[in-house]
């Protein structure tokens, strides 16, 4: 059955996105309707205009559509979170209090907690423990209008374990109304039984996991850390260029804690994204502008490290495509608030109102290569609609740490009212 909506106050529409990333001034333009209609076939946004432009076109539609009144509130794509740890099993909430003690990430993760720990838990925990509690924080994401999830592999380290959160990724996309695109990330961590033997954990992942994640179909995206004890550039290098073999598409997390590099490397590699840099230099924020690299920006772990935000305005000024994301995992980002993630990304990034929108939308969308799919509302596109219980699109993050969902569709169904 069709469904129309009717009344908003205003309708963000972000169209004219359907190319490419936008950067630049292409960040502000939000493609604002006032007072207009979407009207939704099936899955899909059959148009989006005034009620007589669709009354021209669309007439045997509307006769049989449900009307969905948004009068006084805003309308806009459903929001899309291009970079989580979604699967994983327990918490680590004794770290946050070392943290606060004066430990630091790379500290505690080094003794052999961190991801570490998220490792032996996930490793521990069994498929559907991690299935139903995944299922549970998708529930949460839809509550605060997130309609597409990016979830990274990366806790069980070894291919039993790598396999498994995978495949609960993929039972996830196939029963939840949340698209979950999967990512591996074997290379998240050298896992503690291969101290000191690095490389040959490298060589299993590019020998031993990347093709059975092809052959599985279990990804679509390869990411690693790259980081000072992590991963060096060289290691990351092989891993993303092996997968790029099998058809994965790069991702890195890259200059979160200390630079290395790594979004030099994001840029010359052709990946899709580079992701955290809170510490990228000059010069990496310069190639990733001229590569089109789309840099992934996740101020919650900068909030909750209480690290240096990465220079957002800077990147955006100089040209580089930005998103935002929760970065959702338990140990340095563990909240499914993207909207309050938003907030500090203009609070603490010196995004605009209109800039952060667009990076948790459209650019979102294009950082897993969705961008023709969704984060705009536009005829063709499938029917992902946020509508939030505010006047105008300010609003949003004026009244900080709320949630302003009203009413979330997907695909065309309401999922959350
Ligand atoms: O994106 N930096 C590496 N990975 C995650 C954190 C994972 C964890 O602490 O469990 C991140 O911040
Ligand atoms: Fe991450």
């Amino acid at each position: 059955m069709a469904k129309l909506i009717i009344n908003a106050n205003e309708i963000i529409t972000l169209k004219g996105s359907d190319k490419r990333p936008r950067t630049k001034e292409g960040m502000s333009e939000l493609a604002i309707l006032a007072n207009g209609c979407v009207l939704i076939d099936q899955d899909q946004i059959a148009a989006v205009g005034t009620l007589e432009e669709l009354q021209q076109d669309y007439s045997h539609l509307l006769e049989q559509a449900e009307v969905i009144d948004a009068a006084g509130k805003v309308v806009m794509p459903g929001l899309v979170d291009c970079h989580t740890h979604l699967v994983h099993g327990g918490t680590r909430e004794n770290e946050f209090n070392m943290r606060l003690n004066g430990a630091s990430y790379m500290e505690i993760m080094n003794a052999g907690g961190g991801i570490h720990s998220t490792a032996k838990s996930t490793r521990n925990a069994g498929f559907e423990e991690l299935y139903d509690k995944a299922y549970r924080h998708l529930n949460e994401f839809l509550k605060y209008g997130v309609t597409t999830v990016e979830a990274k592999s990366g806790y069980g380290l070894d291919w039993e374990h790598e396999k498994k959160q995978l495949e609960v990724a993929k039972k996830l996309q196939d029963t939840h109304a949340v698209d979950v695109i999967s990512t591996f990330m074997g290379a998240h961590a050298v896992p503690r039984e291969f101290k000191g033997r690095e490389d040959e954990f490298v060589d299993i992942i590019i020998h031993e996991m990347l093709p059975k994640v092809a052959e599985e179909k279990l990804a679509e995206f390869n990411d690693v850390f790259c980081e000072k004890g992590v991963f060096t550039p060289e290691q990351s290098r092989k891993i993303l260029e092996a997968g790029k073999q099998y058809g994965l598409t790069p991702k890195i997390h890259a200059d979160e804690i200390e630079p290395y590099e790594g979004s030099e490397l994001a840029a010359e590699i052709g990946a899709i994204s580079a992701e955290h840099l809170l510490v990228a230099s000059d010069e990496g924020i310069r190639r990733m502008a001229e590569a089109g690299t789309i840099g992934v920006l996740l101020p919650g772990t900068a909030f909750f490290l209480r690290a240096p935000f990465a220079r957002g305005r800077l990147m955006i000024d100089c040209g580089v495509p930005i998103a935002i994301s929760t970065d959702f995992n338990p140990g340095s980002s563990p909240t499914i608030s993207l909207p309050f993630i938003m907030n500090l990304a203009c609070m603490n990034m010196g995004l605009t109102l209109e800039e952060v929108l667009t990076a948790s939308t459209i650019n979102a969308a294009y950082a897993i290569n969705r961008g023709h799919l969704i984060g705009s509302l536009e005829t063709g596109k499938k029917a992902d609609i946020l509508i939030l219980n505010v006047a105008n699109y300010k609003q949003l993050q004026y009244h900080y740490g709320m949630n302003h969902t009203h009413m979330v569709l997907k695909n065309g169904e309401i999922v959350v009212k």
